[in-house]
C-alpha cells in the first residue's frame, strides 16, 4: 500500500518505519524535505506530494502543528486520514472535551477525508513493538467509514496489534482522554506498557 505520513517526527518515524519494513511503500511528508535530520529515513517529500499518491495517510505531528499541515497537503476528500495526534495544549490539557475531539476537527480541516483515530493511546515503543508476554496491545479505533476503519485496522493487525474499533469517530472524544490516562500512568509505570482486553 502507498503510504504517506505527515510528520516525520518519533510518532512518525516509528509508524512509518514499521509500515516500510512490512512492505509498504512510505513516503514521509514534512516542512522542510532536504532539512539533514530527515537524512536516511527513506523516502522524504513536501506534504504535498506526499500525500498526493497515498492510499493512507497518517498525521503524526503535534497537535499545534496539525491544521497547517493539513492546510499544506491541500484535498484529501476520498483519502483515509489516520489522525494519530493528540488535541493537548499548554499545561497537559485537552484542548478539545468530551462533546468535541481533535479528530473531529481533523475532519473538519479535510473536508472528504476519510478520518480514523488510531494509535493515540499508545506510546511509540508500543508501536514499535505491540507484543507482550500475556497478548498483544490493543489498537482502538473509531471513524464513520467502515471501509476505511477496516483498512486501518488491517495495517494495525499487520504490525501486531489488536484491532479494536469503537464505532463513530465522535467515540474520539473518549480515545483522546484515554491518551492522557496512558501518560499520566507513565509516571508509576514507565513506557512499556499498553492496553488489553479481556473479555468472557
Ligand atoms: N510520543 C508518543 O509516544 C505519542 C504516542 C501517541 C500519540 N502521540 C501524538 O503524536 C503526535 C506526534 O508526537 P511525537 O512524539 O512524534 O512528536 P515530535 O517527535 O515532536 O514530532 C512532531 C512532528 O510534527 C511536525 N510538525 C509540527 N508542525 C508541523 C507542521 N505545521 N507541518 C508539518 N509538520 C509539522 C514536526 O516537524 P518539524 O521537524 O518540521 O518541526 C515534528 O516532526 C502528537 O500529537 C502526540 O500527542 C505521541
Amino acid at each position: 500500500m502507498r503510504i504517506a505520513i505527515i510528520g516525520a517526527g518519533r510518532v512518525g518515524r516509528t509508524l512509518g518505519g514499521r509500515l516500510a519494513a512490512a512492505g509498504h511503500a512510505v513516503t514521509y511528508g514534512v516542512r522542510v524535505p532536504n532539512d539533514p535530520k530527515h537524512a536516511g529515513i527513506g523516502s522524504v517529500a513536501g506534504i504535498r506530494e506526499a500525500v498526493a499518491g497515498a492510499e493512507v495517510a497518517f498525521l503524526t505531528t503535534s497537535w499545534a502543528g496539525a491544521q497547517g499541515a493539513l492546510e499544506a497537503a491541500g484535498d484529501l476528500s476520498g483519502r483515509v486520514l489516520v489522525d494519530a495526534t493528540n488535541p493537548i495544549g499548554p499545561g497537559m490539557v485537552l484542548t478539545h472535551g468530551t462533546t468535541d475531539s481533535g479528530a473531529e476537527q481533523v475532519a473538519r480541516w479535510s473536508p472528504g477525508a476519510r478520518v480514523v483515530k488510531a494509535f493515540n493511546t499508545i506510546g511509540m515503543e508500543v508501536m514499535a513493538n505491540p507484543q507482550f508476554a500475556n497478548g498483544r496491545s490493543v489498537l482502538w479505533l473509531s471513524g464513520d467509514d467502515a471501509a476505511a476503519c477496516e483498512s486501518v485496522a488491517g495495517l494495525g493487525r499487520e504490525l501486531g496489534f489488536e484491532p479494536v474499533r469503537l464505532g463513530p469517530l465522535a467515540r474520539a472524544r473518549f480515545q483522546e482522554p484515554a491518551a492522557l490516562l496512558w501518560i499520566t500512568a507513565t509516571a508509576t509505570m514507565g513506557r512499556e506498557f499498553s492496553w488489553g482486553v479481556l473479555r468472557r
